[in-house]
């Protein structure tokens, strides 16, 4: 098995104004800054008023920058739109893609999220594309099928593995506290390694739903898991920092 550096990544979601996005990133930075080097990686992905700001505070830290979506196309006239070079741009070096909250809302799909893996690769930025079933696929035995569908679709022809971290988060365990078993989340993410293929051992893979400083110690020990994608809990500068803490991080604290 190769050396996968486990990654730990706060999705903001629609949360935070300059003044508590900027405190929180503040917090994280302070903590990161005191621990490095630290022995695994961190991002964190506030909405994009917020990206510039918090390039700054985070300049020089070891946490990254994501953003939570890209347009297809890096400019032009596309109102409303934001292009993968400008997050590039603004300091980013991770993008969340197809999430199931645009699926569902934006009525995002396979190949318009596979176009935007596309547009963040040739911008440089790493992709961390969601896959996830829903409670009645799940329910129906689908999930395997459901999540190799989603993925070979989502993903460009000429993909750049190294630009490419895959998060399964199934959709009922998105805000609802309930977290799959640790063998059901084992076998999903072995599918996904599998259906990367020959990829598959490098790209890393992210379990996201309703990780708290509670159960991230038992997810994160799993050698098939390498980090989480975090949304409620990354909200909070302590209990994101404790997640990521257990990544295997350890001080006197
Ligand atoms: P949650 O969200 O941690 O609040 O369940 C995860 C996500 O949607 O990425």
């Amino acid at each position: 098995m190769t050396n996968r550096r486990k990654l730990v990544v706060g999705n903001w979601k629609m949360n935070g104004l300059l003044g508590s996005g900027t405190a929180l990133a503040k917090a994280l930075a302070d903590e990161a800054n005191a621990a490095k080097p630290l022995a695994f990686d961190m991002a964190i992905c506030p909405p994009a008023t917020l990206l510039a700001p918090i390039a700054e505070i985070l300049d020089g830290s070891p946490i990254g920058l994501g953003a939570q979506d890209c347009h297809t196309q890096n400019h032009g006239a596309y109102t409303g739109e934001i292009g993968a070079g400008m997050l590039k741009d603004a300091g980013c070096r991770y993008v969340i893609l197809g999430h199931s909250e645009r699926r569902a809302m934006r009525c995002e799909g396979n190949a318009l999220v596979a176009e935007k893996v596309a547009a963040a690769q040739t911008a440089g930025l790493t992709a961390i594309l969601c896959v996830g079933e829903t409670q009645r696929q799940r329910a129906d035995g689908e999930t395997c099928s459901v999540i190799t569908l989603q993925l070979t679709e989502s993903l460009p022809k000429n993909l750049a593995p190294d630009l490419l971290v895959v998060a399964y988060e199934p959709i009922w365990a998105i805000g609802t506290g309930v977290v799959p078993s640790l063998d059901d989340i084992r076998e999903v993410h072995r599918l996904i390694r599998e259906t990367l293929g020959v990829y598959g051992d490098a790209v890393r893979i992210l379990y996201g739903g309703s990780v708290t400083p509670g159960n991230a110690a038992t997810l994160l020990a799993d050698s098939e898991i390498d980090g989480a994608l975090v949304g409620g809990a990354s909200l909070n500068a302590d209990g994101f920092w404790a997640i990521g803490k257990k990544c295997g991080y350890t001080t006197s604290t």
